[in-house]
């Protein structure tokens, strides 16, 4: 069994990567590895947050480990929120404020002829035995009107992955939503390399 630690404090994430990696790997949270402090994230990108967090980790503990760093780019706001989007709204991190602000700016720009196509992308980065390596993942989908659904989290009442019929991430379940996800599309990918 391979000992990888996530810089991750989210049991779901810790779930979702375990059940990815499956049963050849041990996934150790970052708090079970002893790092309990906030991991900084200063980054200009997804993949600078991700590199930051791995080889913050990498330093304290030793051990192989990974870190993932998500953001949502809508098109009509050139990208944003990007790197920006845990804290859209302001450092609280509230999930219906970004939500809000969200929809207010797109109503603020759009027009009769534009689209609110829009994807989630995931950077994660590994280092195993002391080498830095990078995968992505990238939901594909559009920003609904309004809010719908009570599953998920963070954005995914506003979000319509592309292929589902209009329903919002937050209308998935969580083993459709995990199928389609960006996340779980860069997970696989990291753990498709781990068993080569
Ligand atoms: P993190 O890098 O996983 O912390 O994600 C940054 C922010 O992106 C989170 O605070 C959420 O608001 C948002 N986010 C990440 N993944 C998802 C998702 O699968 N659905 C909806 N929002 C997400």
């Amino acid at each position: 069994m391979r000992k990888i630690v996530f810089a991750s404090a989210n049991p779901g994430k810790i779930r979702e990567a375990g059940e990815i990696l499956g049963p050849g790997f041990e996934i150790v949270s970052a708090a079970e590895a002893g790092v309990t402090e906030v991991v900084p994230e200063t980054g200009a990108t997804l993949r600078e947050n991700s590199l930051q967090k791995a080889e913050y980790l990498y330093r304290k503990t030793g051990c192989d480990c990974f870190a993932d760093d998500t953001g949502l780019e809508v098109d009509i706001l050139g990208g944003a929120p990007g790197v920006h989007t845990a804290r859209y709204a302001g450092e609280g991190r509230d999930f219906n404020a970004n939500m809000d602000k969200l929809l207010e700016e797109i109503a603020r720009v759009e027009t009769p002829n534009s689209t609110r196509k829009a994807r989630f992308r995931t950077c994660v980065t590994l280092i195993l035995d002391g080498k830095t390596h990078f995968f992505d993942g990238i939901m594909e989908g559009s920003i609904a009107r309004s809010k719908a659904g009570k599953g998920g989290f963070g954005y995914d009442p506003v979000f319509m992955p592309d292929g589902c019929g209009g329903l919002t991430a937050a209308e998935l379940s969580e083993e459709e939503k995990n199928a389609i996800s960006h996340r779980g599309k860069a997970l696989r990918a990291m753990a498709a390399f781990l068993k080569d």
